[in-house]
């Protein structure tokens, strides 16, 4: 078997996956989420979910990866496949967990794609020049007009989103050490220096008027909490921001050493991106909102869709500032950065799936990985609702079902011992085997009952349609995940092929 990669130092992977998780997720959709849902209202089952579905899920992705890189697997495909000695039923199960991650990709990658270009029009002042007026839909219409005539896609539009999908064709190409690594090493830490530095300025516009929109988040308050649409999203946005129910986490894993310490990784992951979240991602787009309009504004400019926020009203607020142009160019550097970050690790989970099941050289992982990308962006910029029908389906739904089924495998499948030796094998921290317990019950009970509740509530309106471009949107997802469990089933020969020549050198 072919030696696979490894990070190259401790520091270097605890930031690819920091940049793994924080994304686009923590800047633009937390807040987003945060505004149409209520402020305080969402934070209580937030919280309550990272707690008992966030953390946990965070440690067994970790946990796992690492045990199923020792075995020479990266993808869920892999994963799954390795607990139930490769049957095919399993591979295939795996496969939603690979396509999850690559069908958000190809929505990201656009919106990725908008953030470089917005950067660059701000630096050279070809954004709007703002309107001043305190009835926000007049302050916002120049820029909300500029949004859509981009997002059309304009060509401008187009060649950004070229240039961003060669950027993660090169990094990926260099591989884990020389390419996500290093491209980590440099943009966490300018995420988290632009982001401060952003925070401080939207807190203190219009006298400290921003804080106001920090109240708004912590006011905390238990008025939506019998609401499951609000459970659903505020569960759906820690899987989503966690980067959790999809095997991105534990393709990352896969890559350390098995001495490494991943309880601790762990720990540190997920605090980073929730700094990134609840202190940096709430500083921004929702204070400078506070500051510039009233609070009655905030949940009419959430509704525009969950992404686009930073792209109109944002560049509205930042604009008027003093040195507008730059602060918008630093805000749409740090989008970028973030989503950066995300898309290398959205597509990892495919490669590792190409290197590791079917046997196929680093540069033609890439390649076909990238090609699949690339059709799919294509989709995401050309056909309407296809951007919200992936993440709906890829981006929330699927990542619950699928965060169910790897607590069931990797705990119950795996056996509660066998689990919990894994945990504490190589680390400082030492959980109770009670902290199993909980993972094992509360924290998949979480998962089913938010799913249950949802159905029965919601989910007539949101699965019938008659739509075409949605229709054309869930029978793209179906033709992929079809494609993939056929990689499944085909690859199985080629590990069983590996397995069987192992256990022969060993006799
Ligand atoms: N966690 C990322 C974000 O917050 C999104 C993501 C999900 C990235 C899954 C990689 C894998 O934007």
């Amino acid at each position: 078997m072919e030696r696979r990669e490894r990070w190259h130092s401790k520091l270097g992977l605890i930031l690819a996956t920091a940049g793994n998780a924080v994304g686009l997720g923590n800047i633009l959709r937390f807040p987003s989420k945060a505004a149409l849902y209520g402020g305080g209202a969402f934070m209580v089952p937030y919280f309550i979910a990272f707690f008992l579905m966030g953390l946990p899920l965070m440690i067994i992705e970790w946990v796992i990866g690492r045990y199923a890189g020792r075995h020479g697997h990266g993808s869920m495909t892999g994963i799954l496949g390795l607990f139930f000695n490769h049957a095919s039923w399993a591979r295939v199960l795996g496969s939603i967990g690979v396509a999850i991650p690559l069908l958000i990709c190809m929505y990201y990658i656009y919106i990725e794609s908008w953030t470089l270009g917005f950067a660059f029009l701000s630096l050279f002042g070809e954004i709007p020049t703002p309107i001043k007026s305190s009835d926000t839909q007049e302050a916002v219409k120049p820029y909300v007009n500029f949004f859509r005539e981009y997002t059309k896609p304009s060509v401008i539009a187009y060649l950004f989103l070229i240039l961003t999908i060669a950027i993660n064709w090169f990094i990926l190409q260099r591989g884990v050490r020389r390419g996500i690594e290093i491209t980590a090493k440099i943009g966490m830490p300018a995420i988290i220096i632009f982001g401060l530095f952003l925070g401080l300025i939207c807190l203190s516009a219009g006298n400290w008027k921003g804080l106001e929109g920090l109240k708004f988040i912590y006011n905390l308050n238990f008025s939506r909490i019998t609401d499951p649409v609000v459970w659903i999203e505020a569960a759906g946005q820690i899987f989503f921001t966690l980067s959790l129910g999809m095997g991105a986490i534990a393709a990352y894993a896969s890559y350390v050493y098995p001495r490494e310490d991943v309880v601790k990784a762990g720990i540190w992951t997920a605090g980073i991106n929730e700094f990134v979240e609840v202190v940096i991602g709430a500083s921004i787009a929702i204070p400078a909102a506070f500051a510039m309009f009233s609070a009655l504004a905030i949940p009419e400019l959430a509704k525009e869709g969950t992404f686009r926020l930073g792209f109109m009203t944002m560049p509205a607020i930042l604009m008027s500032f003093p040195f507008g142009k730059i602060i918008a160019f630093v805000w749409f550097l740090l989008l970028f950065f973030a989503a950066l970050t995300s898309s290398l690790a959205l597509i990892q989970p495919l490669i590792a799936l190409f290197e590791d099941e079917m046997k196929w050289e680093h540069k033609k992982a890439v390649n076909i990985s990238m090609i699949l990308v690339t059709i799919g962006a294509h989709f995401s910029a050309f056909i309407p609702n296809f951007i919200d029908e992936l993440d709906f389906w890829a981006g929330c739904f699927l990542l619950l079902f699928f965060g169910l089924i790897e607590i069931v495998v990797f705990i119950w499948v795996f056996g509660i011992d066998n689990f919990y030796k894994e945990l504490t094998m190589n680390t400082t921290i030492k959980l109770p085997k009670f902290f199993v317990y909980i993972m094992a019950t509360v924290s998949p009970l979480f998962i089913v009952f938010i799913i249950y509740f949802w159905i029965i509530k919601d989910f007539e309106n949101i699965v019938f349609t008659t739509e075409p471009t949605k229709l054309f949107a869930r029978g793209f997802i179906l033709l992929f995940i079809l494609f993939l469990s056929i990689i499944a089933i085909k690859s199985r020969t080629i590990i069983m092929k590996d397995i069987r020549y192992l256990k022969l050198i060993k006799k």
